[in-house]
């Protein structure tokens, strides 16, 4: 069988209840860095690390991300009947990114249950999952390639990893570990959002894995966990039986922008490197500075 990672999974069928009042009619996903929406950043990580086909995973009242990913016909006429070809460039650029295809969660039965649903899609390869609350820069070598990369070395599931503060361990699927060389730890189990004092490590699950075939045969019985949902550290958890597993402290900067100032941080720094707008944003962040 070719081993190679060809396919990742978005999972984006949530609420964002955390995003209320605007998650009442926009998904969280299309909430804009600037002008960028966060998944449009989350494909692209894709892209880069190699992987062909993407399937986001929805509910009914999400189709806006759908919408994004395809094409505006009467938006296309009305720049070009105005002339603003330029424009046009700006409006295909979430289209024909790569294949990108959607299926439906319609029971918010947790994050095991999504990946559940990709099943089909995944077609018996190992696959890449990528969250969209976590956003990960790296210009010369993103999260999800880095994964890739150890996992064309062992062949198994492999976790994104970065170590949290110990006040935010009870945020995260934390690992336990028997060995950390490099930024290779050869995990040995895993507890999603434990309190603090029953933390095995601060090492944090974050947004970014690659995932075995196997994990299917866990997640379809999978009982619930933690807050009554079916929780995908549980069946990678129990995966350990069965293979081995390690974690890779990717290197970037992690932005959690499921958090309302995660979010806002975000946006700060990408305004800042931006060409059109970055001079500018420094001089308005420096002279707020100064009035204070
Ligand atoms: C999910 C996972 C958790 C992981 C986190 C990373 O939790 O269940 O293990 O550490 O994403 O962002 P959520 O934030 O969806 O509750």
């Amino acid at each position: 069988m070719d081993k190679k990672i060809k396919k990742a999974v978005i999972p984006a069928a949530g609420f964002g209840t955390r995003f209320l009042p605007i998650t009442k009619a926009i998904s969280k996903e299309m909430l804009p860095i600037v002008d960028i929406p966060t998944i449009q950043i989350i494909v692209e990580e894709a892209i880069e690390a190699g992987i062909s086909e993407i399937l986001i995973i929805v509910n009914e009242d999400k189709k806006d991300i759908i919408n994004y990913f395809s094409c505006n016909k009467k938006f296309e006429k009305f720049l070009l009947d105005k002339g603003k070809d330029n424009l046009l460039v700006k409006l295909r650029e979430s289209e024909k990114m790569c294949n990108i295809t959607f299926t439906y969660q319609n029971e918010q039965k947790g994050l095991g249950h999504a990946i559940l649903m990709a099943k089909d899609f995944v077609d018996g390869e190992d696959f890449a999952v990528l969250l969209g609350d976590d956003i990960v820069v790296n210009k010369d070598n993103g999260a999800t390639k880095q994964l890739i990369d150890l996992y064309n070395k062992y062949n198994c599931t492999i976790l994104g990893v970065q170590t949290v503060e110990a006040a935010d361990v009870n945020k995260y699927g934390i690992i336990s570990y028997s060995n950390f060389q490099g930024r290779e730890y050869k995990v040995i189990g895993m507890v999603e959002k434990p309190n603090f004092e029953a933390a095995p490590s601060n090492v944090a699950i974050l947004g970014r894995y690659i995932l075995t075939n196997s994990i299917f045969a866990y997640l379809e019985k999978q009982k619930p966990g933690f807050g009554g949902e079916i929780q995908l550290t549980d069946s990678i958890f129990s995966l350990l039986e069965k293979e081995s597993i390690y974690a890779y402290d990717f290197e970037g900067k992690r932005y959690d922008v499921g958090d309302r100032f995660g979010y806002f941080k975000a946006i700060i720094d990408f305004a800042l490197t931006r060409e059109d707008i970055g001079k500018e944003a420094k001089n308005y962040l420096r002279k707020i500075n100064e009035e204070e």
